[in-house]
């Protein structure tokens, strides 16, 4: 079958990396895609959020099958678009991905299936807003309710930080998306990353992972987009993956159903874990990155299987077939990113990486110029390794990380520190 799949970043190369495994897919289209995507699968320089090109595109090229990768053509309705021209897709539709374009949407949800996520209260205005702050008092977190490429959060130790967050959002500082305002109880605990595939009735945990959400070592420095990751995550154990199921996803997708918007695509629970239970902090309605990176070269070319069985409703049918491995992923980043960077600087040594079905380099910010790779974005490439220990991934990254000749990039050099 011919295969689009939406994105360019780090999640949709290893996407691509997993759906070229499988004998399925005959021709494979990456919309818009990057420099690394270039070097395995054909890019079409469109725009993944404009269903007219999308369309054109898929027609074009006598797609089956598309695969959404990023929430913002979700959240655009592009998965409505493509089921109405008849094409087969994996991505919920636009009322079903307000699961994570709208994070007082989510806690309507959790409390209409009774899902247990932190307490919180809503604001469309500031001193009302201030009141609640002052009154809770810190550590607060304060939330723009819609889409802010994860830079809406702020998990505020102090009262004044609350409240300066509280004059940003209605300030502007996150144009619509802040126009109204979550501010949610303090929770501590683990952190994981938990994803399921949907068909809308049945539910398949497709794998766990944690994040590292920190810029610098120690989890110290501003929040990013994610700077590495490993899967699977210790902390979700069979007993918690279970409560997860019965307490948290299969009540708030019987409450989707219920409202006639059933999910359909990866759900993406970010969850708190303390004293053996978890609690619901966020839903995204796509893969994590670089999340997506481990699980798809853990999973390899069932990834496709599993997600063309979601989107034609048979996921009661069909297995993960889990092997006992473990993968990790390390991001290199330019330098000053989350904040401004360079653009444009050379990458050296990436050809020289392995590429095995157990170790890959996967792209989230290049362009391939003149034979050489350029780097474009903040987070740049994701350093994938998978062993039968998660040591044996670590080290297997962390060598391909040595391997990269980059001085105007960065990364973490502790990935994967809490469960090693
Ligand atoms: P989000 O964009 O909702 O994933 O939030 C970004 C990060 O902020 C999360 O990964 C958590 O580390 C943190 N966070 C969000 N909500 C809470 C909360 N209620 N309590 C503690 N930390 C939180
Ligand atoms: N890595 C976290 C996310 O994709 O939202």
């Amino acid at each position: 079958m011919n295969i689009l799949i939406l994105g360019s970043g780090g999640r949709e190369h290893a996407l691509a990396w997993a759906v070229l495994q499988n004998p399925k897919c005959d021709k494979l289209i990456v919309a818009p895609g990057n420099g690394g995507i270039g070097q395995i699968a054909q890019c079409a320089a469109i725009d993944a959020e404009d269903a007219g090109q999308v369309l054109q595109l898929v027609s074009d090229e006598a797609i089956d099958f598309v695969i959404v990768g990023p929430e913002a053509p979700l959240a655009a309705g592009i998965s409505d678009a493509l089921r109405d021209a008849g094409i087969l897709t994996f991505g919920p539709s636009k009322a079903a991905a307000e699961l994570e374009a709208s994070k007082s949407f989510t806690k309507m949800i959790c409390d209409a299936s009774g899902a247990p996520t932190a307490g919180y209260a809503r604001f469309t205005e500031a001193t009302p807003a201030k009141d609640y702050i002052r009154q809770q008092g810190a550590p607060i977190v304060v939330k723009a309710d819609g889409l802010a490429e994860g830079k809406g959060v702020i998990v505020a130790m102090e009262e004044g930080e609350a409240l300066a967050a509280i004059d940003d959002m209605f300030g502007g500082a996150f144009g619509g998306a802040g126009a109204e305002v979550v501010i949610e109880e303090f929770l501590e605990g683990e952190e994981a990353s938990f994803f399921i595939l949907s068909d809308g009735k049945t539910a398949l945990p497709v794998g766990t992972a944690q994040d590292h959400k920190r810029a610098f070592d120690g989890d110290e420095g501003p929040n990013t987009g994610g700077m590495g990751a490993y899967s699977p995550a210790p902390v979700m154990t069979d007993a918690i993956v279970q409560k997860t199921m019965d307490e948290i996803i299969n009540p708030s997708l019987a409450e989707m159903a219920k409202r006639g918007t059933p999910f359909q695509g990866v759900l993406f629970a970010g969850l708190m874990i303390k004293d053996g239970q978890p609690k619901l902090i966020e839903y995204n309605v796509r893969f994590g990155d670089p999340e997506c990176q481990c699980l798809m070269l853990r999973l390899g070319a069932q990834a496709l299987d599993l997600m063309l069985a979601s989107a034609e409703g048979r996921l009661d049918e069909i297995a993960v077939n889990w092997a006992d491995d473990h993968a990790l992923t390390v991001v290199m980043a330019a330098e000053g990113y989350p904040g401004s960077y360079k653009k444009g600087t050379e990458i050296k040594g990436l050809d020289a990486l392995p590429e095995t079905s157990s170790e890959m380099c996967f792209h989230a910010g290049t362009k391939r110029e003149d034979g050489k790779f350029l780097a474009t974005g903040g987070r740049v490439i994701a350093l994938t390794a998978r062993g039968t220990s998660l040591k044996e991934a670590h080290s297997k990254a962390y060598a391909m990380v040595d391997g990269v000749d980059w001085p105007e990039g960065f990364n973490r050099t502790d990935i994967g520190w809490r469960a090693l």
